[in-house]
């Protein structure tokens, strides 16, 4: 059932849970993603960044989503990390039910006109429309820990802005980061800030930067490593704890973004079919368990954000 992520979010929102938004770059990942919704009867965001559209071509992933969509839970297809606005109303216009303006980099007031002109081209399809206020920096990217709060969204300034904007959900910094390589130590989210912003904010709030990178999917990349190199090249990897999501979506989180634990998933299960399968060469074998691997991830996202079994039955 194709759906408006401002739909997905608002069911979330009364049942007090988070619905996974998991990004897509090709066919397995997207069958995946969608297989374990239809199990899990868990409703599903498919998003695709930018990249993933110069990869593949929008047309292509549009079309396999639209196909993924046909499924007896709800679907939403959603533009991840719009920062072009050609690409933005591009994806409006073929059937991306919520897009993503992020300007999160920009000055607040070219942040502001530039979500409000997205609302209108996509208001006029019924699209959805995420913003962002703060900005989701990374361990790499700053030096303090003083200096990557400087960073982290100001309550009142997110309450100024979802009411200036009328945007559909938001986006905000409250200590994730995007990547494998998230912090030195386990992060441990800021919740009274987002309970602040909880409070002042009506729009559901969403939590980007959110992979777990445990050292259990860590572990899979590895196994196949020979005694002398880390083949996976994850040393040092840090993600979002398990107990710091389950507080996020207490105190207000309604949409969570995985992208990183996907690729790891992926890379595992491809690793192991290479060095278990010395001799195929049939594509089918060599993806099946990167499929299986990620489908795992996404059905332990869907039991940790609370939205297993929130699908009606069809
Ligand atoms: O938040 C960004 C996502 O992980 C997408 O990454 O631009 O490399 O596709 P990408
Ligand atoms: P991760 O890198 O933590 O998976 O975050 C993905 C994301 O925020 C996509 O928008
Ligand atoms: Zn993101």
């Amino acid at each position: 059932m194709l759906c408006s992520a401002k739909k997905i979010l608002a069911a979330a929102d009364k049942g007090g849970y988070a619905v996974g938004a998991f990004n897509v770059n090709n066919l397995e990942i997207l069958q995946a993603v969608i297989e374990t919704a239809v199990e899990e009867r868990s409703p599903v965001i498919i998003q695709t960044s930018e990249g993933a559209i110069e990869y593949a071509g929008m047309d292509y992933l549009i079309a396999m989503m639209r196909v993924a969509a046909a499924s007896p839970v709800p679907v939403a297809i959603h533009l991840d990390h719009g920062k072009d606005l050609k690409v933005i109303k591009r994806a409006i216009d073929s059937g991306y039910t919520s897009v993503m303006f992020d300007g999160s980099l920009l000055p607040y007031k070219e942040n502001v006109a530039k979500t409000k002109q997205v609302i209108a081209w996509a208001k006029k399809r019924s699209v959805s429309v995420e913003a962002e206020i703060g900005a989701i920096k990374g361990v790499e990217d700053l030096v303090s820990v003083e200096e990557k709060q400087a960073f982290f969204t100001d309550p009142r300034q997110a309450a100024d802005f979802a009411k200036a904007t009328g945007c559909d959900s938001l986006a905000i910094s409250i200590g994730t980061a995007h990547g494998a390589f998230k912090s030195k130590v386990a992060p441990e989210l800021d919740i009274e800030r987002l309970q602040k912003i909880d409070a002042l904010v009506k729009v559901p709030l969403v939590l980007h930067g959110a992979s777990g990178i445990s050292p259990e999917l860590v572990a899979k990349t590895k196994e196949h490593c020979s005694e002398l190199e880390d083949c996976s090249r994850l040393a040092g990897a840090v993600g979002i704890p398990d107990s710091e999501i389950r507080r996020a979506v207490a105190n207000g989180i309604r949409k969570i973004n995985i992208d990183s634990d996907i690729r790891i998933a992926f890379t595992a299960g491809l690793r192991e079919a290479i060095m278990l399968n010395h001799k195929a060469i049939d594509p089918r074998t060599l993806l099946a368990p990167s499929k299986k691997m990620i489908k795992e991830v996404a059905r332990h996202k869907m039991e940790l954000f609370g939205s297993k079994g929130r699908a009606k039955k069809p």
